[in-house]
């Protein structure tokens, strides 16, 4: 074995050791409520899916079009030959629905974290971040080589704190979640638009879990809060309750505008292929017209998490759809998954370092595609499962 890689193989055994290996499934089906898994249908609770979108008809016919039309890749970056009429007909459809001036889009949420932050502040500046903010935001902060100064998680009071202490700077951000991915609160973003305002900060949220989710028909978290205008940065994420992948940053047309200067993955990695664009201007058609998915998942989450809390689970402390089942130890939760599975629904462990540790779960996410016996007959299993483990 060279010695190069050792270190490698010590760490992946590690990994086994501690519960923590990540056994990465393979699907191998559409991406839906059901999905066929080593040849064995599935009730699916993992997809961030939040509205069906990922294999819904009107969709999947808008990419097939789109392809007969124009083809299937951009060819290039945005800034040299990638900029197709149809990505700036989503910017300006996704402006639109958001409620912002503008918008432009990245190739995934990640990247418009990488883009945005970097582009806003670098060496000298300030940024206040939330200590569970996502990997993509916390990449983005040491990409700008700004100071960073972690605040209590959604503790707005520690969050002044910092910034009283924090004298040295040059130019300030206040970045958060707008949903929390893993626990499924949600960011007091009405407080903190106050402060960065008192202060004049600029204000950045993540939406990702909230695109599609919260809002008027799934606006998003500023449209929940009614703050249209006064956070200066929202990213979200096509990825995830859009059903296709992408990213995006709304606000005020100067950062947009700055942005295409000076967003490096948009200026630096091809833009998002014919098909995503194409799927995700169907999917603002779709959310434009109707609310019914958007209500759906609601209803859908509510049910469940009510007949989980009646089994007596402990499902910390979530505002949304994400549903984290508190288990504790990270083998605890790997076992439970399995069982899970075993017993037909697939429902995956999250442990260390994705939560901190002691504080491993199953993570739900609910879907507008389940139907209501897809919902009873997944309780029905946490049930025998949390009975059999004795956790409940
Ligand atoms: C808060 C947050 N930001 C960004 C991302 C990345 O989004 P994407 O999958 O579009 O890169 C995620 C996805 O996990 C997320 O939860």
């Amino acid at each position: 074995m060279s010695n190069k890689t050792t270190w490698i193989h010590e760490e992946l055994d590690n990994l086994k050791a501690a519960g923590l290996f990540n056994v990465i499934r393979t699907i191998e089906s559409p991406m839906d409520a059901w999905v066929t898994i080593d040849g064995k249908r599935l009730l699916n609770f993992c997809a961030n899916n939040y509205l069906g979108l990922a294999n819904h008809p009107r969709i999947r016919q808008a990419a097939q079009e789109a392809i007969d039309r124009y083809g299937v890749g951009p060819g290039a970056v945005r800034t040299i030959a990638g900029t197709m009429s149809l990505h700036n007909q989503l910017e300006q459809r996704l402006a639109a629905f958001k409620r912002a001036e503008a918008c432009i889009t990245f190739q995934s949420g990640f990247t418009a974290n990488l883009g945005a932050i970097p582009a806003l502040v670098g060496r000298g500046d300030v940024i206040f971040s939330d200590e569970l903010n996502h990997a993509s935001i916390i990449d983005g902060c040491r990409l700008s080589r700004a100071k960073v100064v972690r605040y209590v998680h959604n503790d707005v009071d520690d969050l002044q704190e910092k910034i009283a202490q924090t004298t040295e700077y040059n130019r300030r951000m206040i970045i958060s979640d707008g949903v929390f991915s893993m626990d499924g609160d949600i960011a007091p973003l009405d407080k903190l638009c106050a402060v960065a305002e008192a202060h004049d900060i600029m204000l950045m949220v993540d939406d990702a879990h909230g695109e599609g989710v919260l809002g008027e028909g799934g606006r998003g978290i500023v449209d929940h809060f009614g703050l249209h205008g006064r956070v200066d940065i929202e990213v979200g994420t096509l990825s995830k309750a859009f059903g296709v992948v992408g990213g995006l940053v709304a606000g005020k047309q100067v950062i947009i505008d700055w942005l295409r200067q000076r967003g490096r993955p948009f200026l630096f990695s091809s833009a998002m292929t014919v098909p995503d664009v194409a799927a995700c201007l169907e999917a603002v058609d779709l959310l434009e017209a109707s609310t019914e998915l958007v209500d759906r998942l609601w209803h859908n989450a509510k049910v469940f998490k009510e007949g989980m809390a009646g089994m007596g689970f402990d499902t910390g402390k979530t505002e949304t759809p994400i549903v984290p089942v508190m288990l504790g130890e990270a083998p605890l939760a790997q076992e439970f998954s399995r069982r899970l599975f075993s017993a037909g629904v697939f429902a995956m462990a999250i442990g260390f370092p994705t939560v901190p540790r002691g504080k491993a779960r199953i993570r739900v996410m609910n879907s507008a595609a389940h139907s209501p016996s897809d919902i009873e007959q997944a309780l029905a299993v946490f049930g025998q499962v949390g009975r059999e483990m004795a956790v409940i």
